[in-house]
């Protein structure tokens, strides 16, 4: 059973690039970003506060992975909520056990997030830390937004990802940091099948 596991900031190339991992191995995907944010859309859509420890863990373990929709997930204001109920220990207990859980589906999974290859998933055969300039990260978010037929300013996003940043490398649990024996992606300069094809060089080396 192989696992492989995917950190990085928001906006990296991330879930694009482990999308295309998965399917192009076999493996069964699981974008975490959308465990934390399945919890905090059920606090908001229940009406409950975002700062209560003990009501969002009680949100988080009723949490099904099966159930989670990426359309109804990827609000940018959601993200933002999301980031702030991934402070809490006791919901990151609940869907960490869950995530592990699910990284031993065979024949093989692909775990992406923020603590895959430090907490979740620290044995995992393969572990990749893309990354990409804030600026560029906020501009590929812009025009996603915009695509999408929405509205966004780049001033207005660049400073919701470096907020977001900040938040999820400066909390004391799980922070966000590459494994010591993570691959480097920085996607900056890359289309997202150059970023593709270095992943596959680095999966297939390390899988050999
Ligand atoms: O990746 P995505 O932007 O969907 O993640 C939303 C938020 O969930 C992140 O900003 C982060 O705070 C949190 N998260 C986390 N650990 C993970 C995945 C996401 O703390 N493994």
């Amino acid at each position: 059973m192989t696992t492989i596991a995917i950190d990085g900031p928001a906006a990296a190339g991330k879930g694009t690039l482990s999308r295309l991992i998965a399917g192009a191995y076999g493996f069964h995907h699981l974008d975490t970003g959308l465990t934390y944010r399945a919890v905090a859309k059920a606090l908001i859509d229940a009406g409950l506060p975002l700062d209560d420890e003990s009501v969002a863990a009680h949100a988080a373990r009723e949490i099904d992975l099966s159930g989670l929709d990426r359309a109804t997930l990827s609000a940018h204001a959601i993200g933002d909520a999301a980031s702030k109920i991934a402070v809490m220990p006791e919901v990151r207990r609940a869907l960490v056990a869950a995530q592990q859980a699910f990284s031993r589906k065979a024949p093989g999974t692909v775990l992406d997030g923020r603590d895959i290859g430090t907490v979740v998933c620290p044995d995992a055969e393969v572990k990749l830390y893309v990354t990409a300039s804030p600026e560029i990260r906020a501009r590929r978010r812009r025009d996603e937004i915009v695509t999408g037929g929405g509205q966004a300013d780049y001033a207005t996003v660049l400073s919701d990802i470096e907020r977001r940043d900040a938040r999820d490398m400066g909390r004391t649990d799980s922070p966000l940091r590459p494994a010591a024996d993570a691959h480097l992606i920085d996607t900056s300069t890359m289309s997202i099948e150059t970023a593709f094809q270095a992943a596959r060089a680095i999966i297939d080396a390390a899988l050999e």
